[in-house]
C-alpha cells in the first residue's frame, strides 16, 4: 500500500536511526563507565598489594597490629581515633619521611604512597 519514499515510510526509517543512535550511544556509556570502574579497582587492588608488601608486617594484615608490634613499637590500629584524627597529607609524610620508630618506607613512587595511604584509610 505505502509505497517507499512515503511520508509514513520515511519517518518510520528516520525513528528506527534514531533508536541506534540512542543504543550506541548509551553502549558508548557503558564503555565509559567500565573502564573508569577498571581504573578505581585496579588503584585499590595496588594499593592492598603494596600494604601487603611493605606494610602488613607492621601494622598487620587488617590494620591492627599484632600485639607485640603494638607495644614493642608503639603501633597504633587503623581504627584508633589518633590515626583516624590524621589527613591522607600526614599519613602520606609518615610513609615518604617516616615518623617516629616507623622509619621512611623504601621503594615506593610518590604515586604508590598515595595508593597505599587510600587503602590505609580504608581499613577500619
Ligand atoms: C618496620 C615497621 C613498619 C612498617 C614496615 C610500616 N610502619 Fe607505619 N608505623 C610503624 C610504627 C612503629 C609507627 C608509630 C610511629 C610513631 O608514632 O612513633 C607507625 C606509624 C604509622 C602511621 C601513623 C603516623 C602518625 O603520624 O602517627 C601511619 C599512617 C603508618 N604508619 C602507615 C604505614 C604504611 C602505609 C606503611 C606501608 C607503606 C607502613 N606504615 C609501614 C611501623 C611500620
Amino acid at each position: 500500500m505505502l509505497g517507499r519514499g512515503s511520508p509514513l515510510n520515511l519517518a518510520d526509517r528516520n525513528s528506527r536511526r534514531f533508536a541506534m543512535t540512542k543504543m550506541i550511544r548509551s553502549l558508548l556509556v557503558l564503555a565509559v563507565v567500565m573502564s573508569l570502574a577498571g581504573a578505581v579497582s585496579f588503584a585499590q587492588s595496588s594499593g592492598e598489594a603494596t600494604y601487603k608488601a611493605k606494610c602488613a608486617m607492621c601494622h598487620g594484615a587488617t590494620g591492627t597490629p599484632s600485639a607485640g608490634m603494638a607495644k614493642s613499637m608503639g603501633i597504633k590500629a587503623a581504627s584508633d581515633p589518633a590515626i583516624k584524627a590524621l589527613t591522607a597529607a600526614q599519613e602520606f609524610a609518615a610513609v615518604k619521611n617516616g615518623k617516629g620508630k616507623m622509619k621512611p618506607v623504601a621503594g615506593l613512587t610518590d604515586a604508590q604512597i598515595k595508593d597505599v595511604v587510600a587503602f590505609y584509610r580504608g581499613l577500619k
